[in-house]
């Protein structure tokens, strides 16, 4: 029986045809001489007719059994017609039946109410089932549509979409990295590509001018929502660009996905914010913009103040912020017990706050406070009843990151109270710019480098590169929508003897692993390399967002675990002895 039809296909204008449909069945029902099951393919659902000649048969069907059948179009009768399905007005009645599978009860309901109530390790166990659910079906189809556009816009500009090697070699200032044993070169390794970086330059070097590939990356991190340790980048490099170029091409590129995939129209350019007001402002360098509570300094005010924690913090050239969490002076003391853990797990030494209720400002600290004090809280922070201030004071950028943490708690506070909205279709993007090149690492006693070693100062600061690093800012820029870090990339370094620099002399590595590191890349760029720049997007964090969900491992059809294990297929497993000697590996210490 070949399908004529798919299950969404059907309306009254097919009224009387002879149609084969086939699918997975969605329900059974037996009414007594009848029975009619409701039959589901990946576009959607028709309700099929089974009575007298082929009851019996039909009898035996269970919920997810596969079935093709073929029957006449007829309308439903008058009370069973169903106005929210397309073809709720017609069913098919059957005039044959092939049972192409019966299937066991599935372990969990398959609509998308029954299968968000059970546990994920259970849906990822049967991730074939619980990928037939409707709303899983509908992420699939968005990611599909989602990178479609994305080639199609590429392909468009021009560009060209190159593979590069998923087994690199070991780069250890990255992130941790998946290395894989040689058979042939005993005791060496290949190392998953964290990203496409390296080759992805090479080919600017090698004139190809304008790159991009959809393109697996791996990286060995502690998986969380929106982590995971195989993952996908929109992978993109160009020649004789500079930021705006960049800014430009990528804000084209997202207008064109939400259009395509959402029918939304983006407003560009996007809004654009220095790391140090972003910090400022926000507390955080992927600031959610869709909601003020920003954070305000008064360390000035402080520095003389009773109050001796803010006082001696802004003497020992710490900074002291406030956020005003409107509304929320009826938080309970179970929350701010909750809030003062996460502030310290941020390294704070506590979290003052003041209520204001009924025109009174309730907190032990207040009493430290002089009026010209409150006053000017009052005034820059707008305080009115029914409010709480939250403060930190601490070193800038750490007071900067407490705020920024509590910021986003007090709005999901706020959220659960019905006193914010915070929509996830509003789609709040900014550019982030203007980030430190260099971050000083005060355990290790050495610069790291922000982002990643291949990014160029700007050019007014790279002066600065020998006698203070730390203030020397990157040509790096990150795109976040409401605070989420989706992409981030830079114009880089295109002189061998800056890139060199940059190893030896503020990173400090040795001149020897420098060459066995990046050697190839040095002598590369003296051939011949020109300016170039580029980004990368995660993939899945962008269609989380588009399928407005929080979990990238929802638009990912075979995700690992938090504990990054595979439940399905059961992976990682132990390997024979056979191919651990051809790998000339021997296991040490405990398995799992
Ligand atoms: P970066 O490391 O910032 O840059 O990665 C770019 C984007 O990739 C996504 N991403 C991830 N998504 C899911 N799981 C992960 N573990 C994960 N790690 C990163 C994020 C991030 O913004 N080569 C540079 C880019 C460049 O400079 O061109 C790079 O890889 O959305
Ligand atoms: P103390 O005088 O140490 O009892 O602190 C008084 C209040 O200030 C308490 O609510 C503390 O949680 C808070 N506090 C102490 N240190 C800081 C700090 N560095 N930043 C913000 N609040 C603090």
């Amino acid at each position: 029986m070949q399908r004529s039809h798919h299950c969404a296909q059907l309306t009254k204008p097919d009224l009387h045809t002879t149609v084969t449909l086939a699918g997975w069945v969605d329900s059974v029902r037996d009414h007594g001489g009848i029975i009619f099951v409701d039959l589901r393919d990946r576009e959607g659902v028709t309700q099929v007719k089974f009575d007298s000649a082929l009851r019996e048969q039909a009898s035996h069907l269970k919920d997810e059994s596969v079935i093709a059948v073929m029957g006449k179009v007829e309308l439903r009768p008058a009370d069973m017609v169903n106005q929210n399905l397309p073809t709720g007005e017609i069913e098919v009645d059957a005039t044959e039946l092939v049972i192409h599978n019966l299937a066991d009860t599935p372990p969990f309901p398959l609509d998308d109410a029954g299968g968000d109530k059970v546990n994920e390790d259970l849906r990822l166990t049967y991730r074939y089932l619980d990928l037939r659910r409707p709303k899983m079906r509908k992420n699939l189809a968005v990611r599909h549509r989602a990178t479609k556009s994305v080639r199609d816009y590429f392909d468009a500009q021009g560009f060209y979409e190159i593979e590069t090697p998923a087994l690199f070699k070991s780069t250890p200032e990255g992130a941790r990295e998946y290395l894989v044993p040689s058979r042939i070169w005993p005791g060496q390794f290949y190392a998953l590509s964290q990203s496409p970086q390296q080759f992805k330059q090479i080919l600017m070097v090698a004139g190809v001018e304008k790159y991009f590939q959809i393109a697996r990356c791996f990286r060995d991190e502690d998986l969380r929502s929106d982590r995971q340790m195989e993952f996908t980048q929109i992978d993109v490099e160009v020649s004789f660009i500079d930021r705006e170029g960049i800014y430009t091409l990528f804000e084209g590129m997202l207008k064109k996905v939400w259009k395509d995939v959402l029918k939304h129209d983006l407003s560009t350019p996007f809004p654009r914010l220095v790391f140090k007001d972003a910090m400022n402002r926000y507390g955080v360098d992927k600031p959610d913009t869709r909601f003020a509570m920003e954070l305000v300094d008064f360390s000035a005010l402080f520095k003389t103040s009773s109050f001796k924690v803010f006082a001696s913090t802004v003497t020992n050239g710490g900074s002291v912020k406030a956020i005003n969490a409107k509304g929320l002076a009826d938080i309970t003391q179970g929350e701010t017990v909750a809030l003062e853990e996460i502030a310290k797990s941020l390294g704070a030494k506590g979290l003052a706050f003041i209520k204001i209720e009924k025109g009174e400002w309730k907190s032990p600290i207040v009493k430290f406070f002089s009026e010209t004090e409150k006053a000017e809280l009052t005034q820059r922070l707008n305080v009115e009843d029914g409010d709480i201030i939250f403060f930190a004071a601490a070193p800038w950028e750490r007071a900067c990151a407490i705020l920024g943490r509590i910021r986003l708690e007090a709005a999901q506070l706020l959220v659960k109270r019905g006193k914010l909205v915070l929509r996830a279709d509003q789609w709040n993007f900014v550019w982030v710019i203007e980030f430190p090149l260099m971050s000083y690492d005060e355990e290790k006693g050495s610069y790291a480098a922000t982002h990643h070693p291949f990014t160029a100062p700007v050019v007014e600061d790279s002066h600065l590169l020998d006698s203070d690093p730390k203030a020397v800012r990157g040509q790096h820029y990150d795109v976040v929508l409401n605070g989420m870090e989706l992409g981030g990339g830079s114009i880089r370094i295109h002189q061998p003897a800056v890139q060199k620099k940059i190893f030896e002399d503020v990173l400090k590595i040795p001149a020897d692993v420098v060459e066995s590191r990046f050697g190839y890349m040095l002598k590369a760029f003296t051939y011949g390399a020109p300016p170039h720049g580029g980004i990368a997007f995660g993939l899945d964090r962008m269609c989380a967002l588009l399928c407005g969900t929080t979990s990238i491992r929802d638009v990912i059809a075979f995700p690992k675990t938090q504990k990054a294990q595979d439940l399905m297929a059961q992976s990682p497993t132990p390997v024979t002895e056979k191919q651990l000697r051809e790998l000339h590996i021997k296991i040490t210490g405990e398995t799992k």
